[in-house]
């Protein structure tokens, strides 16, 4: 974990993102995931709300995933051993690229086939606290065929953008500036479950 937080500090401050591979085990990933579908199967997640405050609205037109919060008062124990391990990686964000992020919010996130997401950052205008965007992908298996990249745009200073297309991969995880780097959800042809969460500079 030491040499791999170093890691994803320094990709952070030089690229403002990262992405690991097996960041978490063959184990965990399937639990992670068998707690997701019974999440499901009890009725727990919500169409996806785009905004915030007094105009947050489902816009499937926009977004249309659907999501279950995770409550930090009451979290399963696989959830608070993830948290952990995002608390390890707030901390040194902190150390080495002085974010000053705070706390943690997060949710799961299923997108049905044919959802998608369209093109956004992950910062609103009027509260701009998400400093840091966390993704980890539970899916059992995905090829290129399945679609639903996450595809991710960089700014060149000749007034181009770069794009990157990332795969889902089950125990992959992709951190990124949330106000930096705007990106997207391509439509998906097969059900694709993550946790994606964004660390703050308020409590
Ligand atoms: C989001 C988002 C990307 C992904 O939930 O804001 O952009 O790959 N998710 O799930
Ligand atoms: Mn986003």
């Amino acid at each position: 974990m030491e040499n791999l937080l170093d890691h994803i500090s320094s990709e952070i401050y030089q690229k403002s993102y990262v992405i690991i591979d097996d960041f978490i085990d063959e184990e965990f990933r399937g639990e992670l995931l068998a707690e997701q579908i019974e999440l499901v199967r009890q009725g727990k997640f919500r169409h996806a709300a785009v905004g915030k405050g007094g105009q947050k609205q489902v816009r499937t037109e926009i977004r249309s995933d659907e999501v279950h919060w995770m409550d930090s008062d009451d979290l399963s124990p696989l959830q608070k051993t993830y948290w952990e391990k995002v608390e390890e990686i707030r901390k040194v964000l902190n150390q080495r690229c002085f974010l000053g992020l705070r706390s943690f919010e997060g949710h799961f996130a299923r997108y049905p086939v044919g959802s998608f997401y369209k093109r956004h950052l992950d910062q609103f205008h009027a509260v701009p606290h998400r400093v840091v965007t966390v993704i980890l992908y539970l899916n059992e298996s995905w090829s290129s065929d399945d679609e639903g990249a996450l595809r991710m745009y960089f700014p060149q200073e000749d007034g181009t953008e770069l794009i990157e297309d990332v795969l889902p991969i089950g125990g992959r995880l992709v951190v990124f500036l949330s106000g930096e780097i705007p990106h997207e959800v391509l439509p998906t042809k097969k059900e694709r479950i993550s946790i994606t969460g964004w660390l703050k500079d308020i409590d």
